[in-house]
């Protein structure tokens, strides 16, 4: 069942400096199994996703406001970048119809990462997230405008969307899913829904070991990705596989269905870049040592009693997946026969966690 962070301290928690207040949020990435590729309207996925929220990757995000004209700056771990800034402004000015009190209030947004965002893992989704989270509370104090807890997260989830589609999912904890689906009561393409259903105990303790393949820049970027779905010729068999995947994966959390889970999930890894490389232009951002490891752990699935599986997000670095109990032989097989294929060893354990936290 859903498991929201405690609600009592939403709205008072903040702290008062002279004539300015600031709100912090921490909030963590999230690693998509059923991806949301192609979007339409304003930041609307094409097909419902489905993810789990990391614990130990995170942004945490201090907002600090007093009264003003609507100013805006940012630092970015402690540094001012005019790129990260001018995200922000435009962000900000396309939500005022929904805050229409920001334009009262200068902003000062100090947003740090505690992992590098060169790292493949979504970072636009822990800083969305954890500022969406700010901006809510920010509202709570300034208007007095009081909400439940359902609809605090709900609207967060929503604000989210709208600066990064998967940050939607990442205001909530544990297994969330993101668009309409008949299978999800009360889903919406606006926000995202903590999986209702109850998760098998062996996928309660999932683990998500990223291998870093690679540490540049993405040559092509998740927006211009999306954006090549509009006229992709698969598009429409892609949104009703995703609407499959998306179905018999929650039966497959729910009954502990280890093949099922790893089929569905590795078909949507590769399922996503296969999207890439037939879009017009094509693009690859897979490494040949993205495809090494996708092998080494074909073969020692084969080999081992584990059901270690993998998914890729929209880059080169592997996300190994499996469970909590198979993490001693894993943990083997990856110092022994994985490292050797990353960027200087580089590799980032992660798991499955309880969401965002107010700090
Ligand atoms: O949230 P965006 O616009 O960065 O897109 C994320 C897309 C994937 O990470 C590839 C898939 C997903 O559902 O997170």
């Amino acid at each position: 069942m859903k498991s929201y962070p405690n609600i009592r301290h939403l709205g008072s928690d903040f702290k008062k400096l002279n004539n300015m207040n600031k709100i912090s949020w921490q909030s963590p990435s999230n690693i998509a199994l059923v991806k949301y590729w192609g979007k339409h309207g304003v930041q609307l996925p094409s097909n419902p996703s489905l993810s789990f929220t990391l614990n130990n990757c995170h942004t945490t995000t201090e907002l600090q406001w007093e009264a003003g004209d609507g100013n805006i700056d940012l630092l970015f771990d402690g540094q001012r970048k005019e790129r990260f800034t001018a995200r922000a402004r435009d962000y900000i000015s396309s939500i005022a119809s929904i805050f229409p009190f920001l334009k009262e209030y200068n902003l000062h947004i100090d947003s740090t990462n505690n992992f590098p965002h060169s790292a493949g893992i979504a970072s636009s989704a822990s800083a969305m997230s954890s500022l969406a989270l700010c901006l809510c509370s920010m509202e709570y104090e300034v208007t007095g405008k009081t909400l439940t807890e359902e609809e605090f997260y709900q609207k967060a989830s929503n604000i989210a969307r709208l600066g990064s589609g998967s940050a939607a999912r990442s205001v909530y904890g544990g297994y969330v899913s993101w668009g309409k689906s008949d299978k999800i009561p009360g889903s919406s393409d606006e926000y995202a829904t903590p999986l209702p259903m109850e998760i098998n105990e062996s996928f309660k303790d999932i683990r998500d070991t990223i291998l870093i393949v690679d540490q540049g820049i993405k040559v092509v970027s998740s927006r211009a990705g999306h954006k090549l779905m509009d006229r992709h010729p698969y598009a429409q068999q892609r949104f009703a596989r995703a609407n499959k995947n998306f179905n018999d994966l929650t039966k497959a959390l729910q009954e502990g269905d280890d093949p099922n889970f790893i089929r569905i999930v590795e078909q949507e890894a590769l399922g996503l870049h296969a999207l890439m490389m037939s879009s017009t232009p094509g693009y690859i951002l897979l490494k040949a040592n993205t495809l090494n490891i996708i092998h080494r752990i074909r073969a020692f699935r084969d080999l081992s009693c584990t059901t270690l599986c993998f998914t890729l997000d929209a880059g080169p670095n592997v996300h190994l997946l499996y469970h909590g109990s198979d993490s001693a032989e894993v943990e083997e097989f990856i110092t022994e026969e994985l490292l050797l294929y990353c960027s200087d060893k580089y590799r980032i354990d992660d798991h499955i966690g309880n969401g965002p936290e107010k700090v």
